[in-house]
């Protein structure tokens, strides 16, 4: 481990500022030791373009780095450490089907405007900007969820079905607690549903993604702490199951619960929703001050999979290794879907 920690070091001191090694909050923390800028998706994906780096390594899982990939300036190139480092949401849509989709949804004249979360595939994302459509992060649903209503008709939101509720809700889209096939949908193309009613003509249409980590935290064990430990603090990724997010006391991005632990007065305790490495380093920061635990143990094993040792080995052997790509008739619909979103919040 030491070993690879100074070969760390010793290359990135002798590549200067020809190296950029990015890390998602959900890195272990010696992963994040060794990044020059860490950040939630939002973030990372807004410094992409004004980085000098030639190479930048993103330490996190690939549809991060494709995001990358997709916002980089010409001759950068983009690497991960491990390359089999996928998020199991991001999977759950593929581009075909949402394409196919969004054929049967815009059949009948109707302005379907589809709404992808970054957690998924360039392919998908290229798919959303040829009909017209954007990404959001959890950072910024509301605002692009908002921007997406004005757009069309009707709203196809995907692949989060937790962050679509949890986000109709804040914006006071009334839920109608039924699940209903959209007319022409049929079944084995996706099982989609009409959850939200975004004003009498206009509908809010699921993709029925979710995160596995996120869906670990229950209402019951809010309920247990509520029971137990009345003066604690509740917070939660907006990926939480929307009885979750209806329960704790706040919910936002990484950034967000970051921020809410830091600020949380002295001496209180702040139960945690989300990735595990995020809120151990959290209370490892924050424990002469107050008590940061996880609303559950949840580990997700794709951000997991970047280690020190892997990351070392990509910096050896840099200049041999192939960078990550984006197919140029996918890159081209998928940047104008990531633009327009960092466009829309400028
Ligand atoms: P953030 O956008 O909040 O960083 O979350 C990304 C993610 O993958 C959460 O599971
Ligand atoms: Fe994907 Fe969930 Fe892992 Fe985030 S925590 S990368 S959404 S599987």
């Amino acid at each position: 481990m030491e070993k690879s920690v100074d070969t760390i070091h010793r290359i990135k001191e002798a590549m200067g500022d020809n190296l950029a090694i990015l890390g998602h909050h959900y890195q272990s923390d010696d992963v994040v030791a060794l990044t020059d800028i860490r950040g939630d998706s939002l973030e990372l994906s807004r410094r992409i373009s004004s980085l000098d780096a030639e190479h930048i390594v993103f330490c996190g899982v690939y549809f991060m780095a494709e995001s990358a990939a997709i916002l980089q300036r010409s001759g950068q190139k983009i690497y991960i450490p491990d390359i089999t480092a996928t998020c199991p949401m991001a999977d759950m849509a593929d581009a075909k089907r949402v394409e196919k989709t969004l054929e049967i949804l815009q059949s009948n004249g109707r302005k379907v405007i589809p709404l992808t979360y970054v957690n998924s595939s360039a392919a998908v994302k290229g798919v959303v900007g040829r009909f017209d459509g954007s990404v959001c992060t959890s950072a910024n649903a509301e605002r692009m969820l908002k921007w997406a209503c004005e757009q069309g008709d009707s709203v196809l939101f995907l692949p989060d079905k937790h962050l679509a509720r949890n986000t109709a809700h804040a914006l006071g889209i009334p839920l109608e607690k039924q699940l209903v096939q959209p007319e022409g949908i049929k079944e084995g193309v996706v099982d989609l549903f009409v959850d939200s009613k975004v004003a009498d003509d206009k509908e809010l249409i699921i993709w029925p993604g979710y995160c596995p980590i996120h869906e670990e935290f229950t209402l019951k064990s809010i309920q247990t702490i509520r029971l137990n430990e009345p003066d604690a603090h509740i917070v939660v990724h907006p990926e939480c199951a929307p009885e979750v997010v209806a329960a704790s006391d706040g919910h936002g991005s990484t950034t967000f619960l970051i921020k809410y632990a830091s600020e949380a007065p002295s001496g209180s305790t702040v139960y945690i929703g989300t990735e595990e490495n995020l809120v151990n380093r959290l209370a490892q920061q924050f424990k002469s001050e107050k008590t940061i635990k996880p609303l559950a143990v949840s580990r997700c094993d794709d951000m997991g999979k970047t280690t020190i040792h892997n990351l070392a080995n990509l910096l050896e052997n840099i200049h041999e290794t192939v960078p990550v790509t984006v197919a140029e008739e996918i890159r081209e619909p998928a940047k104008w879907a990531l633009e327009r979103m960092l466009k829309v919040c400028a």
